[in-house]
């Protein structure tokens, strides 16, 4: 089967968060199962731009309203990642160090998916499958089935995938001609609630929808910001596919990024090295049980609960606990996190940015990982944390609900309902008497890290869905 995947990002080539991790992994494992598999995200000006090698494949032209936007597509040539990597080139747009966050994403990401389809249309072969990921590529499904120029790909299949169903690309009709032309009368997929939102119209348009945990395809259909009576509709094509993790990177006795390599018969040892370079380098305590926290510190993650959190934890466990955070976001929470470290030197600290040699470092040296989310369409996090022998300690929402099952229910980790301060703490509590109860403590890492998470049993699940797509041949 040929199968393009589209999205905003892609590790190891531009990465913000966890929807990278999914883009660079599951095609790679798609790839292993003997399909032809080619990933498409915009060129930016990322490390991994600057330090690869690439040939141009086609060019072209893209056309929005009055603007006129050269691209290029340029194919990865090294081959290392196991999958087709292209890179979707339009200079004045997406020739920048960030991927989101700027006054045109609107035209950036609009122009992304036109260049895409031109390119696709423009292909020898027709491919069997787009999967299209998040809202910076939802209009996919539609312009694949109605837009005039893309005629030759009307049978393509569609499937949208929904890693965050908060962001949904809305803009006004006033950029309507922006699109490329197609018969008025299909107008009404564009719309919902006055403007024109990207993520529903993919979820209009797509064959089928997929979400990254089943708990979470429950959630929207009740919480979606606006979305879900639409979801309620399209509950007959969607299915909630939970996340894998890549094995291959996120593995303990190979990772290159830590400082002691373990396996779920030496993680004792293995993990106290890894957590000692750790609490040398943040001025911890290593002989004290350590809570980190990794993540965008943003309101849905639970970031703003953590400021409070931390100097209560800390204050009732004062000198017998330690909390370090990994993470950027709100200013606010940013600056209240700094400002903790002055209350409660040598048993906290925080560093401001994303740095990923770091993050492995940490889940392999954490005891256990904070992950207060308010919604959570799967995490990533509590998998790593996991495969790390690290026990996560997680609000019960979305793809923590379907992951983490609590130690009192014989399960991985430590579960609680509300996304409070009260909550946290109630945990972190109950995970100190855990910690000094060594032999269940260890029952429940080794339980941890025997979990199989990875993306064979789940890619399966994905070409399933595909096949049954082309099988149903709707248009
Ligand atoms: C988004 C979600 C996260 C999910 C990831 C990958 O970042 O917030 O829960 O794990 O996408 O699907």
């Amino acid at each position: 089967m040929e199968i393009f995947h589209v999205s905003a990002e892609c590790y190891p080539m531009a990465k913000v968060g966890g929807l990278a991790d999914v883009v660079g992994a599951l095609p790679k494992y798609q790839s292993k199962a003997g399909h032809q598999v080619r990933v498409v995200v915009p060129c930016y000006d990322t490390k991994f731009k600057r330090e690869n090698e690439f040939e141009c494949v086609h060019w072209g032209n893209v056309k929005l309203g009055n603007f006129d936007f050269p691209f290029s597509v340029l194919k990865e040539t090294t081959d290392q990642l196991g999958y087709e990597l292209y890179l979707i080139e339009i200079k004045e747009l997406f020739d920048r160090p960030n991927i989101y966050g700027y006054e045109d994403d609107i035209e950036r990401f609009l122009s992304f998916q036109i260049a895409t389809l031109d390119w696709i249309t423009a292909r020898e072969t027709v491919p069997d499958v787009i999967n299209c990921h998040d809202h910076h590529t939802g209009l996919i499904p539609f312009l694949v089935k109605y837009a005039y120029k893309y005629e030759r790909l009307k049978n393509v299949k569609t499937v949208i995938t929904i890693h965050n169903g908060l962001y949904q690309g809305w803009f006004g009709f006033d950029k309507l001609h922006y699109l490329p032309e197609f018969d008025l009368i299909h107008v009404g997929f564009l719309e919902w609630n006055t403007a024109i939102n990207s993520l529903a119209v993919g979820i209009k348009c797509a064959n089928a929808v997929t979400t990254v945990s089943p708990s979470y395809l429950d959630e929207i259909n009740r919480s979606a910001n606006g979305l879900e009576a639409l979801f309620n509709q399209v509950r007959d094509k969607s299915k909630g596919i939970l996340n894998g993790i890549d094995i291959e990177i996120w593995d303990p006795s190979k990772d290159q990024m830590i400082v002691e390599n373990y396996s779920v018969e030496t993680f004792g040892a293995g993990k106290q090295k890894n957590k000692e370079k750790l609490c040398e380098e943040f001025e911890l305590d290593p002989s004290k049980p350590l809570f980190s926290f990794i993540g965008r510190l943003f309101e849905e993650k639970g970031g703003d609960l953590l400021p409070q959190a931390s100097a209560l934890a800390l204050s009732e466990n004062f000198e017998s606990i330690n909390i370090l955070i990994l993470g950027s976001g709100n200013p606010d929470i940013e600056a209240q996190l700094v400002q903790l470290r002055n209350d409660y030197k040598g048993y906290y600290n925080v560093f401001i940015g994303y740095n990923e040699e770091l993050a492995h470092l940490i889940y392999a040296g954490s005891d256990f990982i904070l992950m207060p989310s308010r919604v959570e369409p799967c995490g990533l996090n509590q998998l790593y944390a996991l495969r790390y022998g690290t026990v996560p300690i997680v609000r019960r929402t979305g793809g923590l609900r379907d992951t983490v099952i609590d130690f009192g229910d014989d399960g991985n980790g430590i579960c609680h309902d509300q996304a409070s301060v009260g909550d946290i703490c109630y945990s972190i509590n109950r995970a100190v008497k855990l910690y000094a109860d060594k032999s269940n403590f260890n029952k429940i890492i080794e339980r941890g890290m025997q979990t199989d998470h990875s993306w064979e049993r789940v890619c399966e699940e994905y070409i399933e869905i595909y096949n049954l797509i082309i099988q149903k041949n709707e248009v």
